[in-house]
């Protein structure tokens, strides 16, 4: 039975690698995946994944009194922010959020029917405002992979039932300036939601939220996934204005999102710890270091991003795909092409600094470099 009329989900952004990688695997044994943004680092604080109590109870669909006040503890004290235990909303990772925001949005205001993003960007943005049958309208971003509000069109902003902003950004790592975007948002009467999960990851500026210049119009959108190495555990949060929040809060409570219990306790204790980040840092910024030669000696042009822990990379074939080709039947070498994150970034390529630096180093040697 064929009843497809409408909408007909396109190939998930990784799986269109899967052809290459098995022509990659008929030369090469092994493969060094810096596909994906998931970390190969044990996750070094998990909390009590066997609690009865916390597995027998259907979670509470805003998170726990002490998941949420760990939470705001945790952005007060990393960014001087101060936000109260009752602004914080837990998810069950960011991608859901991400990806389902905007039917939400749509429902309060029906009278609003497009999202804005960054143009160079994680493809939820752009998938949330379809899967909500909304308008995804890409916002153009500068040579710093920052986002240009100003060349937003006032037609487009009215419209608009949200500009989702990522800092660090991935893939190209730009940092934002948050407060000038608030007060966009403030101005034209669109939401600002500010994708924050990769906060920690700052390499020579302070880590910044949108939350800094008061929660009117904002949220920010957390998630330890990235920060802690617990994306299996499926953790996160939102936090900002009184009203968005209530209205979410209802409405997701009424659609069933319900961060597991255990998964929360393990956030709790990873939210008080800053030690393990600290670590995790410094691994992303050696790894990030030594792939920038990789490329560089590969004859492509390599800059270290200002944040997050993906490095973007100018493609010296021109096209995106045909360096990932390149990379992965000649050296084993397996890459995001840009394109995976809107046509802005079709000439370059993705590396996640997700391999451990033997790894890296073994491949570069293997690559006789
Ligand atoms: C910018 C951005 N936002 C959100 C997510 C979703 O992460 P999670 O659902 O694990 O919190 C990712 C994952 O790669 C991401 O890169």
């Amino acid at each position: 039975m064929n009843q497809t009329q409408g909408f007909v989900p396109p190939p998930y952004p990784h799986d269109r690698l899967k052809d290459l990688l098995v022509e990659a695997r008929q030369s090469h044994a092994k493969l060094l995946d810096l596909s994906i943004g998931v970390p190969c680092d044990r996750p070094t604080i998990t909390g009590d994944l066997h609690n009865d109590e916390a597995i027998r109870r259907y979670p509470n669909s805003f998170g726990t009194e002490p998941f949420r006040q760990a939470a705001a503890n945790w952005l007060n004290r990393y960014t001087g922010t101060t936000i109260e235990a009752d602004q914080v909303r837990a998810t069950v990772g960011s991608k859901e959020f991400v990806a389902g925001l905007p039917q939400y949005l749509k429902l309060r205001s029906p009278q609003k029917d497009t999202v804005l993003y960054p143009a160079v960007s994680y493809p939820s943005y752009a998938m949330g405002a379809t899967l909500a049958g909304c308008r995804a309208v890409a916002v153009r971003t500068d040579a710093n992979w920052r986002i240009d509000v100003s060349s937003i069109d006032p037609k487009d902003a009215k419209r608009a039932l949200c500009l989702w902003v990522n800092t660090p950004g991935n893939p190209a790592g730009g940092v934002d300036n948050l407060a000038e975007i608030a007060d966009w948002g403030r101005a034209n009467n669109v939401p600002v939601i500010s994708d924050e999960c990769y906060i920690a990851f700052t390499w020579d500026k302070s880590p910044q939220t949108i939350l800094s210049n008061g929660t009117e119009g904002v949220l920010a959108v957390h998630s330890l996934s990235k920060r802690s190495n617990f994306p299996g555990l499926r953790i996160g949060f939102y936090a900002g204005d009184a009203e968005l929040l209530d209205y979410l809060g209802e409405v997701r409570k009424h659609a069933g999102f319900m961060p597991p219990g255990v998964s929360q306790l393990a956030a709790i204790e990873a939210f008080a710890d800053e030690s393990h980040v600290d670590e995790q840092r410094q691994k992303y910024q050696q790894r990030l270091t030594l792939l920038a030669e990789y490329m560089g000696a590969l004859g492509a042009e390599a800059t270290m991003p200002e944040g997050g822990f993906y490095l973007w990379v100018k493609s010296p074939e021109g096209d995106g795909w045909d360096f990932t080709r390149k990379l992965a039947l000649e050296h084993g070498v397996v890459v995001s092409p840009g394109d995976f994150y809107g046509d802005a970034g079709k000439n370059y390529v993705r590396l996640a600094a997700v391999q451990p630096l033997e790894a890296v180093d073994a491949f570069k040697k293997a690559s006789g470099c």
